[in-house]
């Protein structure tokens, strides 16, 4: 997708972090954008940080339940009449060992991560199909995706579903509907509301690890530590979609740590321990 102005963007997790950069940058390039999260008051700063006379929606939109994702693909065609570009962006993290972890830990990362770019693919991409038009999903990952680190098991396989649910999407679309493009976004740590997702977990996940406390503190110094902002990773992310990049990796340092697990498996080696 080269050409944006005039056309339509829904972001979730548009609150903060990315989503929030991701929704300001459309909005720059002449898109009207749906700004969607369960966050109202996150919502209504990013709206006010849109440039001046960008149209924008603000939905409140839970990605880990379907009937929230189907009510935001509604209230986005009801307002601008279709939606061209989807970021299927909403997180959470969580740490821990995976011996000690908890049901809850499991679904309520697993709801948001994986089953929410999930329930973004089944509410939009059949409208992005009917409609004939330049369409382009762009599914959050991370670095976390590629690799396996040490205190992440259920981020790890959160993010490996998402990939996977990006390249089997990408061979689908590829053969029954070229005009819609996808990327899978994988970033490594940057300093975002991220590193305080568990302080905003909900109270019906509330049960969590409790071999967590080392792993995730590790965890908030390297995101506080991230050397790249949000805004870098926004303006990355949308020159990969108008160049139509399938894998947009924002830290390519983390090539060699891709590079050494592919060799592990393809030379029958045991796993290469990198830190995370
Ligand atoms: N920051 C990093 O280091 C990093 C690295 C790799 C990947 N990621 C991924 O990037 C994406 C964006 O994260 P971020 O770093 O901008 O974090 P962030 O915490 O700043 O933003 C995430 C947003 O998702 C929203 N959200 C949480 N649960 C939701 C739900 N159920 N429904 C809708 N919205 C919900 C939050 O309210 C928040 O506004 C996530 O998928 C994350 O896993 C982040």
């Amino acid at each position: 997708m080269e050409d944006l102005k005039n056309k339509v963007a829904v972001v979730t997790g548009a609150a903060s972090g990315f989503g929030r950069e991701l929704a300001i940058l459309c909005a720059a390039e002449g898109m009207r954008v749906v700004l969607a999260d369960i966050d109202e008051a996150g919502l209504k700063h990013t709206h006010s940080l849109l440039p001046d006379g960008a149209q924008a929606l603000e939905v409140r939109c839970d990605v880990s339940k379907q009937e929230s994702v189907d009510a935001l693909a509604q209230a986005s065609i009801a307002r601008f009449g279709a939606v061209h570009l989807l970021f299927n962006n909403a997180g959470v993290g969580t740490t821990g060992p995976l011996w000690s972890t908890t049901l809850d830990d499991w679904q309520w990362v697993l709801g948001i991560n994986l089953m929410g770019v999930a329930h973004g693919i089944r509410s939009f991409v059949p409208g992005m199909l009917a409609s004939g038009e330049p369409c382009h999903v762009v599914n959050t990952a991370s670095a976390a995706g590629l690799g396996a680190y040490e205190g992440s098991g259920v981020y790890c396989a959160s993010k490996y579903g998402v990939v996977a649910i990006s390249e089997c999407l990408y061979h689908e679309l590829q053969t029954h509907a070229p005009h819609v493009g996808v990327s899978v976004l994988c970033p490594a740590f940057v300093n975002t509301g991220i590193a305080d997702a568990e302080e905003r977990r909900p109270a019906e996940f509330g049960e969590r690890n409790p071999g967590a406390a080392p792993y995730a503190e590790r965890a908030r110094q390297a995101i506080r530590a991230g050397r790249l902002s949000a805004a870098d990773i926004a303006r990355i992310t949308l020159d990969g979609v108008k160049a139509g990049k399938f894998y947009i990796l924002t830290h390519p340092k983390i090539k060699a740590s891709i590079e050494t697990r592919m060799q592990d498996i393809l030379l029958d080696r045991t796993p290469t321990h990198v830190a995370g």
